[in-house]
């Protein structure tokens, strides 16, 4: 497995073109996707139905020939295994049952997670025997931060009003939040790896709506003591931070005694990246998404902009966000020909 070039370039082996591999490469723009999801009317019963699961993580890399798959599944998977109610509505997203006080997450508990999430690690066990050495298979979990941002607001949120006042006024019971959401993504990640992910993800989706002063404690410090426990126990297994819209404060996150890579947006720079990200940790990113659904010279013209820069490594090559719906897949085929047929500018 520590054949694939996505792993090793994590570990700081440079290649004449970088990996590739998209977020949300699994999705509603594939024609295969929808046919596997129109069989299942619950969002969360099609992620914890094993073969789905696998047949949906496969869909991208058979098409594509990705150097990674990620575990078909969500981050609100969480949620659901600590005893919240989680569902969703079609078109509208997910929505939660929505934490209103303290007394509602103290009914929330781990003890269950393992049962809840198993059908979650027989697909990563079943993926994994599928794919070839060659593609590395990713975990991935919601940071605390952003799964708080769900459970509080009970969905998406324009503002994040409800989450950032209890987060101001109560940092205390945030905090208490905050600790059992690091354990349960602990519980989480370290599942995963035991049932063969190479390496794994932590999204901070929302980290981008706090202040800075307020990045440290309620991004940042949780998802490097998360770090800190999966590698108690797995070592060896890179982890990537995806800290979005932070802006320059994306330079708190060069924390290499933590993760192996730094997952950019697109509204990161790809210089500025270079120059104060790059020579500290590995990159991974940031086309704009929508630059995927533009495709033609335009998606030629910005892939190649971002590869000139970052492209010497260490850089995995992604979006900035998550493939969107209405993205044609012969645009990520056209994608992953001018990523693989790069040549850097000065040789
Ligand atoms: O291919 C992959 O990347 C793996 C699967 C994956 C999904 N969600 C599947 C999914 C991953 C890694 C996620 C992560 C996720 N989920 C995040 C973090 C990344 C990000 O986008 O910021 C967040 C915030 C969520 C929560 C979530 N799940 C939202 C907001 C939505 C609704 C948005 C939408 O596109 O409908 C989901 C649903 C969801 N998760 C879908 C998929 C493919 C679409 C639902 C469907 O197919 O019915």
């Amino acid at each position: 497995m520590s054949e694939a070039k996505f792993l090793k370039t994590l570990a700081g082996t440079r290649f004449p073109t970088p990996p590739i591999w998209l977020m949300r490469q699994a999705g509603r723009y594939l024609p295969e996707y929808r046919a596997v999801r129109a069989t299942t009317r619950s969002f969360l019963e099609f992620c914890y139905t094993p073969d789905k699961a696998v047949e949906v993580t496969l869909q991208p890399v058979r098409r594509f020939g990705l150097d990674a798959a990620i575990i078909f599944s969500d981050i609100l998977v969480v949620p659901d295994a600590l005893g919240q109610r989680v569902w969703f509505e079609e078109g509208e997203g997910p929505k939660l049952e929505a934490l209103t006080e303290p007394a509602d997450f103290a009914r929330l508990t781990r003890a269950r997670l393992p049962e809840k999430l198993a059908p979650v690690y027989e697909a990563i066990r079943r993926t994994r025997a599928e794919l070839q050495p060659e593609t590395a298979l990713l975990g991935f979990a919601g940071a605390p931060f952003t799964l708080a941002c769900y459970m509080i607001e009970g969905g998406g949120s324009r503002d994040f009003a409800k989450v950032k006042s209890w987060a101001y006024r109560h940092p205390d019971s945030f905090g208490l939040l905050i600790d059992l959401l690091v354990d349960a993504v602990v519980d989480h990640l370290v599942n995963q790896i035991d049932a063969g992910v190479d390496a794994v993800q932590l999204f901070d989706s929302w980290a981008g709506v706090l202040p800075e002063e307020q990045l440290f404690g309620w991004s940042l410090e949780p998802m490097v003591r998360i770090a800190h426990a999966v590698h108690a126990r797995h070592p060896r297994t890179p982890i990537i931070a995806f800290p979005r819209a932070v802006g320059p404060a994306t330079l708190m996150y060069r924390r290499n005694d933590a993760f192996a890579a730094l997952s950019i947006d697109t509204g990161i720079g790809a210089h500025w990246a270079a120059r104060e990200l790059q020579p500290h940790i590995c990159l991974q990113g940031n086309l704009d998404p929508l630059m995927l659904v533009a495709g033609g010279a335009a998606l030629e013209r910005e892939a190649t902009r971002i590869l000139d820069k970052l492209g010497n490594g260490p850089f995995v090559f992604n979006l900035g966000h998550g493939v969107v719906p209405q993205t044609p897949p012969e645009n990520v085929a056209q994608l992953v020909d001018i990523v693989r047929n790069w040549k850097p500018p000065s040789s």
